[in-house]
Parts: structure tokens; C-alpha cells; sequence
């Protein structure tokens, strides 16, 4: 049997719970809620791979300026400046997927995978695309995800998820793995978990961690199990 590769996470405490991180090549799905750290998460992953000389993409659905994205990420310590538009490339795909045309957005993002020869991409948020594919959002993520698999490159996407929900159903199944973020309620505080939920070909611990969003580390996981 063959050892999987494993990229580092980025993420401080994530890799002791996934045999050292994320397998090499995969999709995986960040999931959570509106505020749980998806974004930041996604900063980290990117930046921690730029750090190490890796090439990165990060694709932004919500047809936010670049600028405002860039604004966001320098509040982190972790976020060395002379990657940006460099060793990590923005682009915003906010109109292109108003267009609603399935084939347009594949074919964009394949585009931008092979100029940049990206190893790690962050697609955030994935679930955008939902709102305007409709009927054929689950083909698209079919064939996003066979594309991505073709690429020698770490996905990471980022879903929204309903009240009640998790994950969003339809991306959990295509991809490699599932992390999720959410928060509760407990003795009037609110508690932020994360759980690795699924991720092929690796003996990941289960249940919920704490973890904490910090100026410093971005997302850190606490050793504790609650
Ligand atoms: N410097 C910081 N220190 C502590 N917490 C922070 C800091 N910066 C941001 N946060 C927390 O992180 C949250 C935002 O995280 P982020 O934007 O990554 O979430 P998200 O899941 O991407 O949200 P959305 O679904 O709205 O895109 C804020 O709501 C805030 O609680
Ligand atoms: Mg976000």
C-alpha cells in the first residue's frame, strides 16, 4: 500500500488529527456558518503554503473587491504582504457566476489553475454557486471536482450552511474530506468546535475540538477535546 502524500494544513493543532494533514492531491470542503472562520481559515492555508514556497489561488465567489479581501487578511500577524499577487493570486469570479453559465465558471477556474500552476486553491464560498446554477449546481460540483483532481494541487472549498445543517449535503459527497466549523450556546457563552468529518484514506480523530480565532495564528485548535 502506497503512503498518501499529506500537505501541512497550516492550521495550528489540525494535522495531528489527520495523519499530518490534508492528502495530496484532494478537494476538501471547510464548512460553517456565516462568522465561524471559514475565510480566515482559508488565509491560513494559503499563506502557511506561500510561506513554504507553494503556489496559491484563492477564488472569491461574492464579488467582493480584492481589496476589501486584502484589508481583511492584513489584521492577521501570520499574513507576510509580499505574497499577495505574487506567491498568492486573487480573483474575484463575483460576475462571472452571475452569468449562471456552468461550462463558463469550469472552465475559468481551469484556466486560472493552469496559469498560476497552483498547489493549493481556496475556492470561498463554494455554495454561491448554488444560488445561481440551480438545477445543474450538482453536475458542476461533480465536474469541479473530477477537473480539481486532475490538477496537482490541495483544494479547499468553503461551504455555507443552512440552519440545521452541518455541511451542505451535495458538496460533502464529491469531496475528498469534510471539516466542519459551528458554534453553540453553552452556560450562556457561545463555543466555537471544529470536527474533521470525513477525509478519504485517513485514520482522522473524531468528535469535537475547541478552537480559537487569534490576530496571531489565524485558527487554532485547543488540545482540549471540549
Ligand atoms: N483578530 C481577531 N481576533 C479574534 N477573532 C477574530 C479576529 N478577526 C476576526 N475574528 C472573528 O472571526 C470572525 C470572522 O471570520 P471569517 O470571516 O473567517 O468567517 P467566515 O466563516 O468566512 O464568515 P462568512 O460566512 O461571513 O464569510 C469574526 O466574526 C470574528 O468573530
Ligand atoms: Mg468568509
Amino acid at each position: 500500500m502506497y503512503a498518501l502524500n499529506r500537505v501541512p494544513s497550516g492550521i495550528v493543532g489540525l494535522d495531528d488529527m489527520t495523519e499530518g494533514g490534508f492528502p495530496f492531491p484532494s478537494v476538501m470542503l471547510l464548512a460553517g456558518s456565516a462568522g465561524t472562520g471559514k475565510t480566515t481559515f482559508a488565509q491560513k492555508f494559503l499563506f502557511a503554503g506561500a510561506d513554504s514556497g507553494e503556489r496559491c489561488l484563492y477564488l472569491t465567489t461574492l464579488s467582493e473587491p480584492t481589496q476589501w479581501m486584502l484589508r481583511f487578511a492584513s489584521q492577521f500577524e501570520f499574513v507576510d504582504k509580499r505574497h499577495f499577487g505574487t506567491t498568492i493570486k486573487y480573483c474575484d469570479m463575483g460576475q462571472m457566476i452571475r452569468d449562471g453559465d456552468a461550462e463558463k465558471i469550469l472552465n475559468f477556474i481551469d484556466e486560472r489553475v493552469a496559469e498560476t500552476m497552483a498547489q493549493r486553491v481556496v475556492i470561498d464560498p463554494i455554495t454561491v454557486v448554488g444560488d445561481f446554477l440551480k438545477s445543474s449546481y450538482r453536475v458542476f460540483l461533480f465536474d469541479l471536482v473530477n477537473r480539481l483532481k486532475n490538477w496537482q494541487a490541495v483544494t479547499l472549498l468553503t461551504g455555507e450552511v443552512k440552519p440545521g445543517e452541518l455541511y451542505p449535503p451535495e458538496v460533502a459527497y464529491a469531496a475528498d474530506g469534510v471539516i466542519v466549523l459551528y458554534m453553540s450556546e453553552e452556560d450562556g457563552a457561545r463555543r466555537k468546535y471544529i470536527e474533521v468529518v470525513k477525509l478519504r484514506g485517513t485514520n482522522h480523530v473524531t468528535g469535537k475540538f475547541s478552537y480559537d480565532i487569534t490576530r496571531k495564528e489565524g485558527i487554532m485548535i485547543l488540545k482540549s477535546k471540549f
